[in-house]
Protein backbone atom coordinates (compact mmCIF):
# COMPACT_ATOMS: atom_id res chain seq x y z
CA UNK A 1 0.00 0.00 0.00
CA UNK A 2 1.32 3.54 -0.65
CA UNK A 3 2.60 5.57 2.20
CA UNK A 4 -0.09 7.69 3.77
CA UNK A 5 0.81 10.75 5.01
CA UNK A 6 -2.07 12.31 7.47
CA UNK A 7 -3.21 9.88 9.43
CA UNK A 8 -6.19 10.96 11.69
CA UNK A 9 -5.83 8.33 15.37
CA UNK A 10 -9.17 9.06 17.61
CA UNK A 11 -9.03 8.13 20.99
CA UNK A 12 -5.54 9.00 20.87
CA UNK A 13 -5.51 11.00 24.97
CA UNK A 14 -6.86 7.97 25.82
CA UNK A 15 -5.41 4.15 27.42
CA UNK A 16 -4.41 2.40 24.26
CA UNK A 17 -4.93 5.24 21.74
CA UNK A 18 -1.75 7.14 23.19
CA UNK A 19 0.60 4.09 22.85
CA UNK A 20 -0.41 4.56 19.31
CA UNK A 21 0.12 7.80 18.38
CA UNK A 22 3.66 7.95 20.42
CA UNK A 23 4.37 4.72 18.13
CA UNK A 24 3.37 6.21 15.14
CA UNK A 25 4.91 9.89 16.22
CA UNK A 26 8.12 8.39 16.36
CA UNK A 27 8.40 6.07 14.29
CA UNK A 28 7.08 7.51 11.02
CA UNK A 29 8.31 10.98 11.50
CA UNK A 30 7.60 11.42 7.80
CA UNK A 31 3.66 11.13 8.69
CA UNK A 32 1.75 13.63 10.48
CA UNK A 33 -0.33 12.32 13.16
CA UNK A 34 -3.43 14.02 13.92
CA UNK A 35 -4.69 13.08 17.52
CA UNK A 36 -8.59 13.80 17.84
CA UNK A 37 -10.16 13.09 21.92
CA UNK A 38 -12.80 15.11 23.20
CA UNK A 39 -11.09 14.33 26.36
CA UNK A 40 -13.64 13.03 28.55
CA UNK A 41 -12.94 11.90 31.67
CA UNK A 42 -10.58 9.15 30.37
CA UNK A 43 -8.49 11.17 28.22
CA UNK A 44 -5.75 12.95 29.48
CA UNK A 45 -3.08 14.96 27.94
CA UNK A 46 -0.61 14.04 29.99
CA UNK A 47 -0.57 10.91 28.57
CA UNK A 48 1.37 12.29 25.65
CA UNK A 49 3.80 14.70 27.29
CA UNK A 50 6.65 13.34 25.80
CA UNK A 51 5.81 13.55 22.34
CA UNK A 52 3.41 16.82 22.71
CA UNK A 53 5.80 19.09 20.93
CA UNK A 54 6.89 16.94 18.24
CA UNK A 55 6.94 18.63 14.48
CA UNK A 56 4.63 15.71 12.99
CA UNK A 57 2.04 15.85 15.78
CA UNK A 58 -1.23 17.60 16.09
CA UNK A 59 -4.48 17.52 18.80
CA UNK A 60 -7.80 18.47 18.44
CA UNK A 61 -9.84 18.24 20.68
CA UNK A 62 -13.87 17.19 19.15
CA UNK A 63 -16.55 15.12 19.74
CA UNK A 64 -16.65 12.44 17.12
CA UNK A 65 -20.48 12.22 17.24
CA UNK A 66 -20.12 16.28 15.67
CA UNK A 67 -20.31 15.07 11.44
CA UNK A 68 -19.79 18.51 10.72
CA UNK A 69 -16.43 18.94 12.68
CA UNK A 70 -15.42 15.95 11.53
CA UNK A 71 -16.20 16.85 7.92
CA UNK A 72 -14.02 19.83 8.39
CA UNK A 73 -11.29 17.88 10.16
CA UNK A 74 -11.17 14.76 7.46
CA UNK A 75 -10.74 17.81 4.29
CA UNK A 76 -8.86 20.61 6.09
CA UNK A 77 -6.19 17.61 6.97
CA UNK A 78 -6.32 15.82 3.90
CA UNK A 79 -6.59 12.80 5.90
CA UNK A 80 -5.96 9.46 4.01
CA UNK A 81 -6.00 7.09 7.02
CA UNK A 82 -7.71 6.63 9.79
CA UNK A 83 -7.17 4.59 13.09
CA UNK A 84 -10.69 5.05 15.05
CA UNK A 85 -10.45 4.46 18.83
CA UNK A 86 -12.27 6.97 20.33
CA UNK A 87 -15.09 5.08 22.56
CA UNK A 88 -16.82 4.70 25.63
CA UNK A 89 -14.61 1.93 26.81
CA UNK A 90 -15.99 0.58 30.60
CA UNK A 91 -18.32 -2.10 30.91
CA UNK A 92 -19.56 -0.89 34.56
CA UNK A 93 -20.57 3.10 33.15
CA UNK A 94 -22.10 1.62 30.11
CA UNK A 95 -24.82 -0.45 32.49
CA UNK A 96 -25.26 2.73 34.38
CA UNK A 97 -25.37 5.23 30.80
CA UNK A 98 -26.32 3.16 28.27
CA UNK A 99 -27.10 5.94 25.87
CA UNK A 100 -23.89 7.54 25.99
CA UNK A 101 -22.48 4.75 24.31
CA UNK A 102 -24.45 4.55 22.13
CA UNK A 103 -24.07 8.31 21.05
CA UNK A 104 -20.11 8.14 21.19
CA UNK A 105 -19.75 4.41 20.02
CA UNK A 106 -22.39 4.35 17.26
CA UNK A 107 -23.56 7.21 16.19
CA UNK A 108 -19.60 8.79 16.76
CA UNK A 109 -18.28 5.99 14.55
CA UNK A 110 -20.68 6.57 12.03
CA UNK A 111 -20.22 10.31 11.53
CA UNK A 112 -16.44 9.13 11.31
CA UNK A 113 -17.34 6.86 8.21
CA UNK A 114 -19.74 9.42 6.71
CA UNK A 115 -16.92 12.59 6.81
CA UNK A 116 -14.30 9.72 5.47
CA UNK A 117 -16.40 8.97 3.08
CA UNK A 118 -17.40 12.11 1.80
CA UNK A 119 -14.49 13.46 1.36
CA UNK A 120 -12.76 10.33 -0.01
CA UNK A 121 -15.28 10.16 -2.97
CA UNK A 122 -14.71 13.89 -3.67
CA UNK A 123 -11.04 13.16 -4.87
CA UNK A 124 -10.19 11.83 -8.26
CA UNK A 125 -8.35 8.44 -7.02
CA UNK A 126 -11.68 8.08 -4.36
CA UNK A 127 -10.82 5.14 -2.48
CA UNK A 128 -7.16 4.04 -3.40
CA UNK A 129 -4.50 4.41 -0.86
CA UNK A 130 -7.06 4.99 2.09
CA UNK A 131 -7.67 3.68 4.54
CA UNK A 132 -10.68 3.27 7.84
CA UNK A 133 -9.27 0.85 10.59
CA UNK A 134 -11.99 0.46 13.46
CA UNK A 135 -10.44 -0.86 16.83
CA UNK A 136 -12.87 -3.00 18.50
CA UNK A 137 -12.92 -5.64 21.10
CA UNK A 138 -13.22 -9.41 21.35
CA UNK A 139 -16.42 -8.78 23.95
CA UNK A 140 -18.59 -8.41 21.01
CA UNK A 141 -18.61 -12.33 20.27
CA UNK A 142 -19.78 -12.62 23.89
CA UNK A 143 -19.11 -14.85 26.79
CA UNK A 144 -17.11 -18.39 26.27
CA UNK A 145 -18.09 -21.08 28.82
CA UNK A 146 -15.94 -22.23 31.57
CA UNK A 147 -15.29 -25.78 31.00
CA UNK A 148 -11.83 -26.67 32.50
CA UNK A 149 -12.43 -24.22 35.71
CA UNK A 150 -8.76 -25.30 37.26
CA UNK A 151 -7.71 -24.66 33.95
CA UNK A 152 -5.90 -27.23 30.82
CA UNK A 153 -2.63 -26.49 28.42
CA UNK A 154 -3.48 -23.65 26.26
CA UNK A 155 -3.54 -25.04 22.79
CA UNK A 156 -1.56 -21.83 21.99
CA UNK A 157 1.99 -21.26 21.72
CA UNK A 158 3.97 -17.73 20.88
CA UNK A 159 8.08 -17.36 21.70
CA UNK A 160 6.65 -15.68 24.72
CA UNK A 161 4.61 -17.82 26.56
CA UNK A 162 3.81 -17.75 30.17
CA UNK A 163 4.72 -20.38 32.42
CA UNK A 164 1.05 -19.84 33.71
CA UNK A 165 0.12 -21.30 29.85
CA UNK A 166 -3.90 -22.63 30.72
CA UNK A 167 -6.88 -22.11 29.26
CA UNK A 168 -10.51 -22.97 30.90
CA UNK A 169 -12.42 -23.71 28.09
CA UNK A 170 -12.06 -25.81 24.49
CA UNK A 171 -13.70 -22.69 22.85
CA UNK A 172 -12.44 -19.72 21.33
CA UNK A 173 -13.50 -16.48 19.79
CA UNK A 174 -12.12 -16.41 15.88
CA UNK A 175 -13.11 -13.78 13.23
CA UNK A 176 -15.94 -16.01 12.09
CA UNK A 177 -17.31 -16.26 15.84
CA UNK A 178 -21.12 -14.64 15.43
CA UNK A 179 -21.41 -11.92 17.30
CA UNK A 180 -23.60 -11.98 20.42
CA UNK A 181 -23.00 -9.04 22.85
CA UNK A 182 -24.69 -9.19 25.95
CA UNK A 183 -23.56 -5.44 28.17
CA UNK A 184 -24.50 -2.01 26.49
CA UNK A 185 -20.74 -1.47 25.77
CA UNK A 186 -20.37 -4.48 23.73
CA UNK A 187 -23.66 -3.53 21.88
CA UNK A 188 -22.61 -0.68 21.22
CA UNK A 189 -18.93 -1.62 20.05
CA UNK A 190 -20.90 -4.68 17.70
CA UNK A 191 -23.23 -2.18 15.88
CA UNK A 192 -20.14 -0.16 15.23
CA UNK A 193 -18.59 -2.81 13.76
CA UNK A 194 -21.26 -3.81 11.61
CA UNK A 195 -21.59 0.30 10.16
CA UNK A 196 -17.53 -0.34 9.26
CA UNK A 197 -18.50 -3.41 7.60
CA UNK A 198 -21.40 -2.01 5.74
CA UNK A 199 -19.39 0.87 4.21
CA UNK A 200 -16.93 -1.45 3.36
CA UNK A 201 -20.02 -3.28 1.63
CA UNK A 202 -21.95 -0.28 0.50
CA UNK A 203 -19.97 1.84 -0.50
CA UNK A 204 -16.12 0.16 -1.61
CA UNK A 205 -14.50 2.09 1.77
CA UNK A 206 -11.77 0.48 2.47
CA UNK A 207 -12.08 -1.26 5.74
CA UNK A 208 -10.32 -3.18 8.72
CA UNK A 209 -11.74 -4.47 11.90
CA UNK A 210 -9.92 -5.84 14.97
CA UNK A 211 -10.89 -7.58 17.75
CA UNK A 212 -8.41 -7.68 20.77
CA UNK A 213 -8.66 -8.99 24.10
CA UNK A 214 -8.23 -6.96 27.76
CA UNK A 215 -5.03 -4.96 27.44
CA UNK A 216 -2.93 -3.75 30.67
CA UNK A 217 0.05 -1.48 30.92
CA UNK A 218 0.97 1.90 31.47
CA UNK A 219 -1.81 5.47 31.39
CA UNK A 220 -4.83 2.85 31.70
CA UNK A 221 -7.61 4.64 33.47
CA UNK A 222 -7.76 3.60 37.36
CA UNK A 223 -11.55 2.11 37.07
CA UNK A 224 -10.34 -0.42 34.82
CA UNK A 225 -9.25 -3.88 37.05
CA UNK A 226 -5.03 -3.89 37.05
CA UNK A 227 -4.81 -0.55 38.03
CA UNK A 228 -7.22 0.36 39.58
CA UNK A 229 -6.51 -2.92 42.11
CA UNK A 230 -2.46 -1.23 41.98
CA UNK A 231 -3.85 1.34 43.49
CA UNK A 232 -5.69 0.63 45.92
CA UNK A 233 -3.38 -1.69 46.96
CA UNK A 234 -0.59 1.49 47.47
CA UNK A 235 -3.66 3.38 49.47
CA UNK A 236 -4.62 0.42 51.56
CA UNK A 237 -8.19 0.46 50.27
CA UNK A 238 -10.38 -2.83 49.92
CA UNK A 239 -10.05 -4.67 46.40
CA UNK A 240 -13.74 -5.39 44.65
CA UNK A 241 -13.35 -9.27 43.63
CA UNK A 242 -16.79 -9.22 41.81
CA UNK A 243 -18.88 -12.52 42.24
CA UNK A 244 -16.62 -15.34 43.12
CA UNK A 245 -13.61 -13.96 40.76
CA UNK A 246 -13.80 -16.83 38.54
CA UNK A 247 -15.13 -14.91 35.42
CA UNK A 248 -11.46 -15.48 32.88
CA UNK A 249 -10.31 -12.81 30.61
CA UNK A 250 -7.39 -12.99 28.05
CA UNK A 251 -4.75 -10.02 28.97
CA UNK A 252 -2.56 -8.75 26.10
CA UNK A 253 0.72 -6.11 26.99
CA UNK A 254 -0.71 -2.37 25.62
CA UNK A 255 2.63 -2.23 23.50
CA UNK A 256 2.07 -5.12 21.81
CA UNK A 257 -1.39 -3.73 21.18
CA UNK A 258 -0.05 -0.76 19.74
CA UNK A 259 2.68 -2.70 17.40
CA UNK A 260 0.12 -5.25 16.44
CA UNK A 261 -2.30 -1.87 15.19
CA UNK A 262 0.60 -0.45 13.18
CA UNK A 263 1.89 -4.00 11.39
CA UNK A 264 -2.39 -4.53 10.59
CA UNK A 265 -2.54 -0.38 8.92
CA UNK A 266 0.55 -1.11 7.06
CA UNK A 267 -0.04 -4.75 5.75
CA UNK A 268 -3.48 -5.71 6.36
CA UNK A 269 -5.75 -7.28 3.67
CA UNK A 270 -8.77 -4.53 3.05
CA UNK A 271 -12.01 -6.06 4.02
CA UNK A 272 -10.46 -8.71 6.98
CA UNK A 273 -11.39 -8.74 10.43
CA UNK A 274 -8.28 -9.84 12.69
CA UNK A 275 -8.76 -11.21 16.21
CA UNK A 276 -5.53 -10.15 18.68
CA UNK A 277 -5.50 -11.17 21.58
CA UNK A 278 -2.36 -12.00 24.36
CA UNK A 279 -2.41 -16.09 24.17
CA UNK A 280 -3.04 -15.68 28.24
CA UNK A 281 -5.95 -16.38 29.57
CA UNK A 282 -6.20 -16.04 33.68
CA UNK A 283 -8.61 -16.04 36.35
CA UNK A 284 -9.86 -12.51 37.73
CA UNK A 285 -9.26 -14.20 41.33
CA UNK A 286 -5.55 -15.13 40.07
CA UNK A 287 -4.64 -12.34 38.66
CA UNK A 288 -5.57 -10.33 41.55
CA UNK A 289 -3.23 -12.49 43.70
CA UNK A 290 -0.67 -11.94 41.02
CA UNK A 291 -0.66 -8.20 41.71
CA UNK A 292 -1.03 -8.25 44.98
CA UNK A 293 2.31 -10.32 45.44
CA UNK A 294 3.81 -7.82 43.45
CA UNK A 295 2.66 -4.18 44.95
CA UNK A 296 4.01 -5.83 48.29
CA UNK A 297 7.12 -7.17 46.89
CA UNK A 298 7.84 -3.79 44.88
CA UNK A 299 6.46 -2.17 48.57
CA UNK A 300 8.93 -3.98 50.10
CA UNK A 301 5.92 -5.64 52.41
CA UNK A 302 5.78 -8.90 53.87
CA UNK A 303 4.37 -11.43 51.47
CA UNK A 304 0.35 -11.98 52.03
CA UNK A 305 0.68 -8.47 53.72
CA UNK A 306 -2.77 -6.79 51.36
CA UNK A 307 -4.18 -10.40 51.12
CA UNK A 308 -6.78 -9.09 53.53
CA UNK A 309 -8.05 -5.68 51.28
CA UNK A 310 -9.65 -8.82 48.82
CA UNK A 311 -13.18 -8.17 48.94
CA UNK A 312 -15.34 -9.93 47.14
CA UNK A 313 -19.05 -7.92 46.14
CA UNK A 314 -22.09 -8.31 44.47
CA UNK A 315 -21.24 -9.44 40.71
CA UNK A 316 -21.47 -7.08 37.30
CA UNK A 317 -25.16 -7.46 36.13
CA UNK A 318 -24.96 -9.71 32.84
CA UNK A 319 -21.27 -10.39 33.77
CA UNK A 320 -19.32 -12.49 30.90
CA UNK A 321 -17.86 -15.81 32.03
CA UNK A 322 -15.07 -16.18 29.74
CA UNK A 323 -13.50 -14.24 26.80
CA UNK A 324 -10.39 -16.06 24.41
CA UNK A 325 -9.40 -15.01 21.50
CA UNK A 326 -7.59 -17.37 18.88
CA UNK A 327 -5.18 -14.72 17.41
CA UNK A 328 -3.95 -17.29 15.03
CA UNK A 329 -4.73 -16.00 12.01
CA UNK A 330 -2.54 -12.77 12.50
CA UNK A 331 0.24 -14.83 13.62
CA UNK A 332 -0.17 -16.90 10.23
CA UNK A 333 -0.85 -14.35 8.07
CA UNK A 334 1.13 -11.52 9.37
CA UNK A 335 3.84 -12.89 11.50
CA UNK A 336 2.07 -10.96 15.11
CA UNK A 337 3.13 -12.03 18.37
CA UNK A 338 2.83 -11.07 21.49
CA UNK A 339 6.61 -9.99 22.63
CA UNK A 340 6.13 -9.87 26.24
CA UNK A 341 5.70 -12.52 28.44
CA UNK A 342 2.67 -11.94 30.82
CA UNK A 343 5.51 -12.34 34.15
CA UNK A 344 7.47 -9.35 32.42
CA UNK A 345 4.57 -7.30 31.29
CA UNK A 346 2.64 -7.16 34.83
CA UNK A 347 6.26 -6.67 36.62
CA UNK A 348 6.80 -3.44 34.13
CA UNK A 349 2.74 -2.52 34.53
CA UNK A 350 3.14 -2.37 37.91
CA UNK A 351 6.75 -0.45 38.43
CA UNK A 352 5.16 2.34 36.04
CA UNK A 353 1.97 2.93 38.61
CA UNK A 354 4.42 3.49 41.45
CA UNK A 355 6.95 5.31 39.64
CA UNK A 356 4.29 7.44 38.43
CA UNK A 357 2.20 8.03 41.35
CA UNK A 358 1.63 11.69 40.57
CA UNK A 359 0.14 10.75 37.12
CA UNK A 360 -2.53 8.67 39.45
CA UNK A 361 -3.32 11.24 42.29
CA UNK A 362 -3.85 13.57 39.45
CA UNK A 363 -6.82 11.99 38.06
CA UNK A 364 -7.66 9.71 40.82
CA UNK A 365 -8.87 13.21 42.46
CA UNK A 366 -11.71 15.90 42.38
CA UNK A 367 -14.41 14.54 40.00
CA UNK A 368 -13.44 11.39 39.74
CA UNK A 369 -13.25 10.77 43.82
CA UNK A 370 -17.45 11.46 43.61
CA UNK A 371 -17.52 9.41 40.73
CA UNK A 372 -15.79 6.36 42.41
CA UNK A 373 -18.29 6.45 45.80
CA UNK A 374 -21.12 7.23 43.42
CA UNK A 375 -20.27 3.48 41.98
CA UNK A 376 -18.91 1.70 44.24
CA UNK A 377 -20.15 3.22 47.80
CA UNK A 378 -17.67 2.70 50.98
CA UNK A 379 -16.25 -0.55 49.79
P1 LIG B 1 -10.15 4.79 27.02
O1 LIG B 1 -11.48 4.91 27.68
O2 LIG B 1 -8.91 4.77 27.86
O3 LIG B 1 -9.97 5.98 25.99
C1 LIG B 1 -10.99 6.40 25.13
C2 LIG B 1 -10.62 7.76 24.56
O4 LIG B 1 -11.67 8.18 23.68
C3 LIG B 1 -10.46 8.85 25.63
O5 LIG B 1 -9.27 9.59 25.39
C4 LIG B 1 -11.69 9.72 25.43
O6 LIG B 1 -11.47 11.09 25.75
C5 LIG B 1 -11.98 9.54 23.94
N1 LIG B 1 -13.39 9.79 23.62
C6 LIG B 1 -14.48 9.28 24.27
N2 LIG B 1 -15.60 9.77 23.69
C7 LIG B 1 -15.21 10.58 22.68
C8 LIG B 1 -15.90 11.36 21.71
N3 LIG B 1 -17.25 11.40 21.69
N4 LIG B 1 -15.19 12.04 20.80
C9 LIG B 1 -13.84 12.01 20.81
N5 LIG B 1 -13.12 11.31 21.71
C10 LIG B 1 -13.80 10.61 22.62
O7 LIG B 1 -10.25 3.51 26.10
P2 LIG B 1 -9.15 2.42 25.71
O8 LIG B 1 -9.13 1.38 26.73
O9 LIG B 1 -7.89 3.11 25.32
O10 LIG B 1 -9.82 1.81 24.41
C11 LIG B 1 -9.59 2.37 23.13
C12 LIG B 1 -10.35 1.57 22.09
O11 LIG B 1 -9.93 0.22 22.12
C13 LIG B 1 -11.86 1.55 22.31
O12 LIG B 1 -12.48 1.63 21.05
C14 LIG B 1 -12.12 0.21 22.97
O13 LIG B 1 -13.42 -0.25 22.67
C15 LIG B 1 -11.06 -0.63 22.31
N6 LIG B 1 -10.57 -1.79 23.11
C16 LIG B 1 -10.13 -1.62 24.40
C17 LIG B 1 -9.64 -2.71 25.12
C18 LIG B 1 -9.10 -2.56 26.51
O14 LIG B 1 -8.75 -3.56 27.14
N7 LIG B 1 -8.96 -1.36 27.06
C19 LIG B 1 -9.61 -3.98 24.52
C20 LIG B 1 -10.08 -4.10 23.20
C21 LIG B 1 -10.54 -3.01 22.51
P1 LIG C 1 -12.42 -4.59 33.44
O1 LIG C 1 -11.02 -4.14 33.66
O2 LIG C 1 -13.54 -3.66 33.77
O3 LIG C 1 -12.50 -5.07 31.92
P2 LIG C 1 -13.70 -5.88 31.14
O4 LIG C 1 -14.95 -5.80 31.91
O5 LIG C 1 -13.79 -5.11 29.86
O6 LIG C 1 -13.18 -7.28 30.97
O7 LIG C 1 -12.65 -5.92 34.27
C1 LIG C 1 -11.83 -7.06 34.10
C2 LIG C 1 -12.44 -8.18 34.93
O8 LIG C 1 -12.30 -7.84 36.32
C3 LIG C 1 -13.93 -8.36 34.69
O9 LIG C 1 -14.24 -9.76 34.79
C4 LIG C 1 -14.58 -7.63 35.85
C5 LIG C 1 -13.58 -7.77 36.96
N1 LIG C 1 -13.52 -6.63 37.92
C6 LIG C 1 -13.61 -6.87 39.29
O10 LIG C 1 -13.74 -8.02 39.75
N2 LIG C 1 -13.55 -5.80 40.15
C7 LIG C 1 -13.40 -4.52 39.70
O11 LIG C 1 -13.36 -3.58 40.50
C8 LIG C 1 -13.29 -4.29 38.28
C9 LIG C 1 -13.14 -2.90 37.74
C10 LIG C 1 -13.35 -5.38 37.43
Amino acid sequence: MSKRRNILITGGAGFIGSHVVRLFVTKYPEYHIINLDNLTYAGNLANLKDIEDCENYTFIKADIADLETMRRVVRDYKIDGIIHLAAESHVDRSIKDPFTFARTNVMGTLSLLQAAREYWESLPERYEGKLFYHISTDEVYGALELTAPEGIESPFTTSASSEHHQAYGEDFFVETTKYNPHSPYSASKASSDHFVRAYHDTYGMPTVVTNCSNNYGPYQFPEKLIPLFINNIRKRKPLPVYGKGENVRDWLYVEDHARAIDMIFHTGKVAETYNIGGFNEWKNIDIIRVIIKTVDRLLGNPEGYSDELITFVTDRAGHDLRYAIDSRKLQRELGWEPSLQFEEGIEKTVRWYLDNQEWMDNITSGNYEKYYEEMYGNR
